[in-house]
């Protein structure tokens, strides 16, 4: 994300409801969220969704985190998504995320919930699920990353597939924990 914060000193804020801005710079949208310069999701993105998600999204599907709403604008392309469920624990990001991408199809829905809580609540069945829901994969992440995919199995059809988002930054170590917990 480093390369990223060019943004700082050249975006034009474009709108801000509670703890979250979004920034635009040549043409591409940046989440914060928080009282400092905190990152939580770029718009330029895309291209890591494309390669990390292959043709898996299919059927009914869960989504762990909007941020923007550019994975969930993804994950809509594909014509065999029935629906898509977006849970996003931040008010904030789902009220301004409608602003600056408002995404307009029937099949998908935003939730404003806890993921963790979603999953052990809920009695649906996905037959996809998509986490990312953290900015940085790490000793304090990985963790709260694990808790997240038990939660998740227990919604995923025993056909089914879920994947995490692996930010190209991650170390080596992590990178391969991370990877782990999706086998
Ligand atoms: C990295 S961003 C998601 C980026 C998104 N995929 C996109 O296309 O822009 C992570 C999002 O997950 C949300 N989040 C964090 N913890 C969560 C949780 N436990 N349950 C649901 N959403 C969560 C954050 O508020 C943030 O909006």
């Amino acid at each position: 994300m480093a390369d990223g914060l060019i943004y700082f000193e050249d975006g034009e804020l474009i709108a801000e409801i509670g703890n979250a801005r979004v920034f635009k710079m040549n043409d591409k949208l940046f989440l914060e969220k928080g009282p400092g310069h905190t990152l939580w999701a770029l718009e330029d993105e895309l291209p890591d969704y494309i390669q990390q998600l292959e043709s898996w999204p299919q059927g009914e599907c869960l989504e762990i985190g909007l941020g923007l709403g550019v994975a969930s604008e993804y994950l809509l392309s594909f014509p065999k998504v029935k629906s898509l469920t977006t849970v996003e624990i931040d008010k904030d990001v789902i009220d301004v995320q409608k602003i600056v991408n408002p995404i307009k199809d029937k099949r998908h829905l935003i939730l404003n919930a806890n993921g963790l809580y979603y999953a052990y609540e809920t009695k649906r069945m996905f037959d996809f699920i998509f986490l990312d829901f953290y900015d940085v994969i790490d000793e304090e992440t990985l963790p709260v990353i694990a808790d997240m995919v038990t939660a998740c199995h227990r919604v995923l059809k025993s056909d089914g597939k879920m994947i995490g988002w692996l930010d190209k930054y991650t170390s080596g170590d992590h990178a391969a924990i991370f990877m782990s917990l999706f086998e």
